[in-house]
């Protein structure tokens, strides 16, 4: 039996009763204030209440199409007879939001939790889709566990410059580079600012946002495909407008995102991380997620699925597309049917039918775009979406993405040269007399969670500009911070624990030995136990300067990398008690 088959639930047992429905004076006071905002009795008395959370702002481009959409989708809701409400959430908007947008989306997390909680609401919709918006909106609606649908806000249009494919944050490193090194003109560059993006939507290239955009998607907690729908797209109002009414409709089926998320709905969304060659983000934030659905997920999980599936989407950082031409190409449900038996099929969708059902007739209409399994992008052997790594350097793991990486430095032993937090980097990576050889390991600490604070995107270390102007174009780089999806390079990222809590990398020193071993799992510090226990002994736990705000919270109870950098506080699955109304 499918959740369309079920027997609608009896109006009394919505939520929203408890505010809406009550004889008393505080039910009074629902009505009467509902009716202050010109809202006839029967518009909403006796109807499912759809929450519509916004990441709407006026700084966040990736979301500037959201007011709109949130039209549509309460355009959706009414049509399908129930009331929708729009709640406003944090943007989280990338690029903007400093230090780092991921300090904030356990905010995100949080608000949207207490959102749902707080309000008289049946069900929702959440719009998003910007990198740490799609798991801060997640995170809070499967703790909230009522009915909800994830409705991705679409990659921006492709976009061209001087007859060159550009791809949103993946070209803007490429030309930095170029103007470094004199290939472009400052006049280019500036040129350049102005015609990369051309749209509203998300990055179009396969960075954070549509990695994880599209790992719900194979999850089930949108419409199948809905993720490859772009922004600018007739077909996104009509998606959002659809979610709308869907919601409504979960709403009396009870269908809730424990119904959704199971073992097998996270192994279909791994399965698509690594075919997509998605963004190392993804791994935090997957941690994350499953953590609050009551389901275990390791890196060791992660890595065995990488070793599995090789990427075949062939977009950028790792391919050379971009997401409107995934579109074209059958878009997500053509790459859930080229991977074949990997996927469960049997997996509920929030469609209320099975993935298999709702992915039915797929195709593929561009082999070079979404490979066939026998010809990907990259073979396993030569480059993975996720390699987790151990070793001295990193008792709880690290990541990297060699399919994103260069393939000769996979196997590398070379002297650290360690900078203490960005500061210092900017100050001494460009010296003229920076003892430095392309052999160099470039370690960058203090970038993780605690250290950073909110673990940057840091972990795409510069190369020196003396060595660029050498032709040097990757190095081996290592850091407890994160790297944007959108950025490729030999880069060990989310060394955990990190160097803020005593982790080794803080024992590292400059000129000691780093050996990376990718395809055995190693990172390991050529350095002796008796001398690392004397390091250990003198270190100090670096002072934070946040005495109070919401940082100072956040560093006390954020866990690490391989966790997923959720709050102690709110991991799990422990009933949270409805809130009172008197
Ligand atoms: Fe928003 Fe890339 S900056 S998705
Ligand atoms: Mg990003």
């Amino acid at each position: 039996m499918t959740a369309r088959d079920r027997v609608p639930r009896p109006l009394e047992s919505l939520r929203s009763q408890r505010w809406f429905a009550s004889e008393d004076i505080r039910g009074f006071a629902h009505r009467q204030r509902t009716q202050q905002m010109g809202m006839r009795r029967e518009e909403f008395m006796g109807k499912p209440v759809i929450a519509i959370l916004n990441t709407w702002s006026d700084v966040s481009p990736c979301h500037a199409h959201l007011r709109d959409r949130a039209e549509a989708v309460k355009r959706g809701v009414w049509q399908a007879g129930g009331y929708p409400i729009e709640l406003p959430c944090l943007s989280v908007g990338e690029v903007m939001v400093k230090p780092t947008t991921m300090l904030y989306r356990n905010f995100l997390a949080m608000e949207a939790e207490e959102q749902l909680r707080s309000h008289p609401v049946d069900g929702c919709v959440l719009l998003g889709g910007c990198d740490k918006s799609t798991p801060g909106l997640l995170m809070g609606a499967i703790s909230m566990d009522l009915p909800t649908i994830f409705c991705p806000a679409g990659p921006m249009s492709s976009g061209r410059w001087r007859g060159h494919v550009t791809g949103a944050g993946t070209h803007t490193k490429k030309y930095w580079n170029d103007l470094q090194t004199g290939k472009i003109s400052r006049d280019d560059w500036i040129d350049l600012e102005s015609r990369m993006t051309r749209s509203n939507g998300t990055c179009n290239t396969m960075g954070t946002a549509s990695t994880m955009t599209s790992i719900v998607d194979a999850m089930g907690l949108t419409r199948t495909g809905a993720s490859s729908v772009p922004a600018t797209d007739s077909g996104h109002p009509r998606l959002a407008s659809w979610c709308g009414s869907r919601a409504v409709e979960m709403v009396w089926e009870d269908l809730k995102p424990s119904d959704i998320l199971t073992p097998a709905s996270l192994r279909n969304g791994l399965a698509t991380y690594m075919a997509l060659g998605g963004s190392t983000n993804a791994a935090i934030h997957l941690a994350a997620m499953a953590r609050r659905a009551g389901l275990g997920l390791t890196l060791e999980d992660m890595d065995a699925a990488a070793r599995e599936i090789p990427v075949l989407a062939n977009l950028f950082p790792s391919g050379e597309y971009l997401m409107e031409d995934f579109y074209f190409a059958g878009g997500l449900p053509a790459l859930l049917a080229r991977l074949g038996d990997r996927i469960d099929r049997s997996a509920t969708t929030i469609e209320g039918r099975t993935l298999g059902d709702a992915m039915a007739g797929a195709e593929c209409y561009d082999d070079d775009v979404i490979r066939p399994m026998e010809n990907p992008v990259i073979p396993l052997s030569a480059g993975r979406t996720l390699v987790l790594l151990r070793g001295n350097l990193a008792p709880d793991g690290a990541i990297m993405k060699t399919s994103a990486a260069d393939a000769a430095r996979l196997r590398h032993s070379g002297p650290a040269l360690v900078f203490e937090d960005p500061g210092d980097m900017a100050r001494r990576i460009n010296a003229p007399d920076l003892d430095v050889t392309e052999d160099t390991v470039l370690v960058l600490r203090n970038s993780g969670p605690v250290g950073g604070p909110g673990m940057p995107e840091w972990g795409n270390l510069p190369i020196p500009t003396k060595l660029l102007k050498a032709g040097v174009t990757d190095m081996v780089r290592i850091s407890d911070g994160r790297m944007s999806g959108t950025h490729y390079g030999t880069c060990i990222l989310h060394v955990s624990p990190e160097a803020a809590v005593g982790g080794p990398l803080a024992l590292l020193q400059t000129g000691d030995t780093v050996v990376l071993d990718a395809e055995a799992g190693r990172l390991d510090m050529d350095v002796p136990d008796a001398e690392l226990d004397r390091r250990r002994a003198a270190w100090q736990r670096p002072a934070s300067p946040y005495t109070r705000s919401f940082t100072a919270l956040y560093q006390r109870h954020v866990s690490q990398a391989h966790e997923g950098c959720d709050f102690d506080f709110l991991e799990g699955t422990d009933p949270v008690p409805e809130p009172p109304i008197y």
